[in-house]
């Protein structure tokens, strides 16, 4: 969604808020503008599109000045076009604003403002707060950004400059990231430090409520009330390197291989002498032992972790998990309390459904695990137990080391649970133990050899309509597989339930539609075959994924994508890996734009 930058210091502003934002590149946009101090006037530039057209305008402008704000946006309220952009100005010209989130109320806002005789000139929420600003203005920057904000229903995070300040960036946020960040003589506001680690490394998250006041060499804190806070920066220990593609075609391509080292590194962190250690879950071992029920409620692919991680969880610790969309359990009622513990699992940790689940959980008692990626998220710092799934930056929007991070998160789950319940022997979590720790070399080996897959994408490049199959652990794989090919290629898919083609969807299957079939979960082989038949015997042309252990079963005449063989029940790892080489090259083929495919946003920060 949308990216927010700012800078004040003193070197120019123009290069480093360029910079800022293409690295916010990655949250998806499509228009992009910066306001810049310039001799104390604010001037502002903004164009639709890629940032690229930015920059050609500013060559051809006089925009230089040693602070300033910078946004790319992601519509949502008015079309995709320069009046609309962001910074937005407030009649007077006086308060310059770039805003990520949903002002909620902005209609009323916006009539009561009009029969003041403010005249608006976008169609977005965000254009109310500068007009707001400008219709409250004392004099006092601090007491009228206060007095706006709790106005403003919805989410917010916000850089406003003054034109009577100019030394001042003020940043505000409820419910959308922003963090502010401390350098050398200059200071930052970004939506995450992705944006900003080519300067700096140290910053805080703002909490919400938060209003924080940046000159060039000082950052204030303050509540809602505008009482000073303390300032914990924490000092983050990514490098500028994992935000840049290092030699890779694409992020994509680049994260997929560095899936084995982020999953070898959570098996040495929780892995020791063949017993899963994670202190984190000991904190709520009464939680979990007394536990009636886990819910499981994400977005996307995290949401198809889930189901991945039911299987296992049911499997080894007889405990029902109940999955759900964010979206979906948010607003159905749930029946939530002490003892049913809900796993919130995000990549960003800034999901808007996924946070509204949360909170709707922990409000009615039921202990909240997140499984996350970023440290200071929404998630992370609300979640009564977190899972830090260490997958470092993921830029591209289709997540890939995100998702097999958080699917190694439930295995591991899976057996700490299992080992405490004591359903499963000490034995038994040795071999899986021992499974786990081979999945990372199983996994480098499948990227090192993609020949056989990338013929597969060549072929189906032109498909109009994927189906994808499986039951149980392969039905998770072929629901994540699904989204992997629609959301980088564009190309119509589903993921069926093999069992459940019978019931209506199999007339959907003509003569050539292609069907890929996961049978790697060697349980449940013969069913999965059998399944494959019936479509083939409809006209599909079907590629099985299938273990080296089944190879030999695939029938002459049939496609197939061997895999290493793995336990049954971690073979969702191997499968998804193998499907997105698929999809990536899917998507090289045909010339799609596979790091920041169209209409997306890598996190969703609005309902
Ligand atoms: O940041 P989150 O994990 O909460 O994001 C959830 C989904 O938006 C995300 O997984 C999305 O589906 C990806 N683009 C899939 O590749």
């Amino acid at each position: 969604m949308c990216g927010i930058v700012g800078y004040i210091g003193y070197n120019q502003a123009t290069p480093v808020l360029l910079n800022g934002l293409a690295r916010l590149e990655y949250r998806g946009y499509d228009s992009a503008g910066i306001a810049i101090f310039n001799d104390d006037k604010i001037k502002v530039a903004k164009s639709e599109g890629k940032l690229a057209n930015l920059k050609n305008k500013i060559e051809n402008s006089d925009v230089s000045g040693f602070v300033g704000i910078g946004h790319t946006r992601w519509a949502t309220h008015g079309e995709p076009n320069e009046r609309n952009c962001h910074p937005h100005t407030s009649e007077n010209g006086k308060f310059v604003v770039v805003h990520n989130g949903i002002i909620e109320n902005y209609d009323v806002i916006k009539r009561q403002l009009r029969e003041k005789g403010v005249k608006f000139t976008s169609d977005t929420d965000t254009e109310v707060v500068p007009q707001l600003l400008a219709y409250y203005y004392d004099g006092d920057l601090l007491k009228t950004v206060s007095k706006v904000v709790n106005e403003l229903a919805g989410s917010y995070a916000l850089g406003i400059i003054c034109e009577d300040y100019p030394d001042k960036i003020i940043a505000a946020r409820k419910s959308s990231p922003l963090i502010v960040a401390k350098g050398e003589g200059e200071n930052f506001i970004a939506s995450d430090i992705s944006a900003i680690l080519d300067y700096t490394k140290t910053y805080i998250t703002l909490d919400d409520g938060d209003i924080a006041e940046l000159k060039a060499d000082s950052i204030t804190l303050y509540d809602k009330e505008l009482n000073e806070k303390e300032t914990d920066f924490i000092v983050t220990d990514l490098d500028v390197s994992a935000v840049m593609k290092n030699g890779y075609d694409h992020f994509m391509l680049k994260e997929m291989n560095e899936q084995p080292e982020k999953l070898r590194g959570l098996y040495n962190d929780y892995v020791k002498d063949n017993k899963v250690v994670v202190p984190e879950l000991d904190k709520i071992a009464d939680v979990l032992d007394n536990c009636e029920k886990i819910y499981a409620v994400a977005c996307g692919s995290a949401y198809h972790t889930s189901i991945a991680g039911k299987y296992v969880i049911e499997k080894l610790c007889r405990v029902n998990v109940e999955t759900d969309i964010a979206s979906e359990f948010r607003y159905r009622d749930p029946i939530l309390n002490e003892r049913t513990p809900v796993i919130i699992i995000s990549q960003s940790g800034e999901t808007a459904d996924s946070i509204a689940a949360l909170r709707m959980a922990k409000e009615q008692g039921a202990p909240v695990i997140g499984i996350v990626n970023v440290v200071g998220s929404t998630i992370y710092r609300e979640s009564d137990c977190v899972l830090y799934t260490k997958a470092g930056p993921e830029i591209a929007v289709a997540t890939t080391k995100g998702y097999a991070t958080q699917l190694m998160m439930f295995y591991l789950f899976a057996l700490y649970f299992a080992q405490s319940k004591g359903t499963v022997s000490e034995e038994e979590i040795a071999k899986y133990c021992s499974e786990l720790e081979m999945l990372p070399a199983k996994i480098e080996r499948l990227l090192s050899d993609t020949k056989t897959i990338e013929a597969f994408s060549e072929k189906y490049k032109g498909a109009n309509n994927f189906f994808f199959i499986g039951r149980n652990t392969d039905y998770a794989a072929a629901m994540e597989a699904s989204l992997k090919v629609k959301e980088i290629s564009y190309i119509n898919s589903d993921a069926y339930a093999s069992g459940e083609l019978k019931h209506g969807t199999i007339a959907l299957i003509d003569k050539g539609t292609p069907v890929i079939s996961f049978c790697a979960n060697k349980k449940l082989f013969d069913k999965a075959w059998s399944n494959a038949e019936e479509v083939v015997a409809r006209g599909a042309d079907v590629v099985c994924v299938v273990s080296e252990k089944d190879e030999d079963k695939i029938q002459q005449g049939y496609e197939k994508i061997v895999l290493e063989d793995v336990i049954d029940e971690f073979s969702t790892m191997l499968e998804v890996v193998a499907m997105q080489i698929f999809a990536y090259y899917i998507a090289k083929n045909n010339g799609c734009d596979i790091d920041k495919p169209k209409n997306l946003a890598k996190s969703v920060t609005v309902e």
